[in-house]
């Protein structure tokens, strides 16, 4: 074993990846099984594209179809998680939503539609894994899925609800943290700028065109570049690092 496996590597670890069908998730999840985790994916739309590769790439995985939003979904999917592996060491806590919209023509269901997957759906998960970890002695780490919009209002598309959710993320992350210190189960949250995935392809392309000047890298990033910062948060390495944001952006929060 080298010395980068013997610090970051995975092997016996289980890693629940939620919203791991497509984009960051599926990124992530390729990631952590290469680093040696089983890898129990959670999402609602089916997950088979990142089972393939990830049994391409030498590791293993399974698909648990589960809504965020839906608690006894998610308890039953931990459970089964439990009974399957025996263990649940890492939570990617990633599956969310954006609406972009002016203020004025939202309406509140829409804004409580996006509140209830971005920040609810994260607690529900990481509230159901934080349970089983307790209760089966094991000292996990749980990345909660933030976003640079949790510190920074975007231009030129509107999106209050997806920014305040963010917002939410980061210090319900900070909240957890503390709460959850002397067990020994770190909480860390992870703040993207824009990455390459289908959700921001979503977005009209004179408004992708229009980020381009704002970020002084002048580019998007490619959901490969955070699995570093995952690796690090979920490894041993980083025992002394509960309650923090790690902001991936290429500068853009720094202008
Ligand atoms: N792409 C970016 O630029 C960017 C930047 C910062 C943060 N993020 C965050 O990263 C995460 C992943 O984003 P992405 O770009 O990969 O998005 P994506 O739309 O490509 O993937 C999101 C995944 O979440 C799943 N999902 C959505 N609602 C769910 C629910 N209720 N239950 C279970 N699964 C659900 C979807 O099925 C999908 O697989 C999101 O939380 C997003 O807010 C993305």
């Amino acid at each position: 074993m080298n010395y980068l496996e013997k610090i970051f590597g995975l092997n016996g670890k289980v890693a629940v990846v939620t919203g791991g069908g497509r984009g960051i998730g599926q990124v992530i999840a390729c990631g952590l099984a290469q680093a040696g985790a089983e890898i129990a994916i959670l999402s609602r739309s089916g997950a088979d594209n990142t089972l393939e590769m990830i049994d391409e790439r030498g590791g293993s995985g399974y698909y648990i179809k589960t809504d965020v939003t839906e608690e006894d979904e998610v308890e039953r999917a931990m459970e089964k998680i439990i009974d399957r592996s025996g263990s649940m060491d890492i939570v990617f806590n990633n599956a969310g939503i954006c609406m972009h919209q002016d203020t004025l023509d939202a309406t509140a269901e829409e804004f409580r539609k996006v509140i209830d997957v971005n920040l609810t759906g994260e607690f529900i998960v990481a509230q159901a894994a934080i349970r089983i970890m307790l209760a089966n002695g094991i000292q996990g780490s749980i990345i909660n899925m933030a976003s640079m919009s949790g510190s920074i209002a975007n231009v030129p598309q509107w999106q209050v609800s997806y920014n305040a959710s963010k917002a939410g993320v980061i210090h319900m992350t900070r909240s957890l943290a503390a709460e959850f210190a002397e067990t020994g189960i770190r909480i860390n949250s992870l703040s993207p700028g824009y990455i390459a995935t289908p959700m921001s392809a979503d977005t009209p392309k004179e408004l992708r065109d229009a980020w381009m000047p704002l970020i002084p890298m002048h580019r998007m990033g490619k959901p490969e570049e955070l699995i570093p910062a995952v690796l690090y948060l979920v490894s041993d390495q980083a025992g002394y690092t509960s309650g923090s944001d790690i902001v991936i952006d290429g500068g853009y929060t720094c202008i």
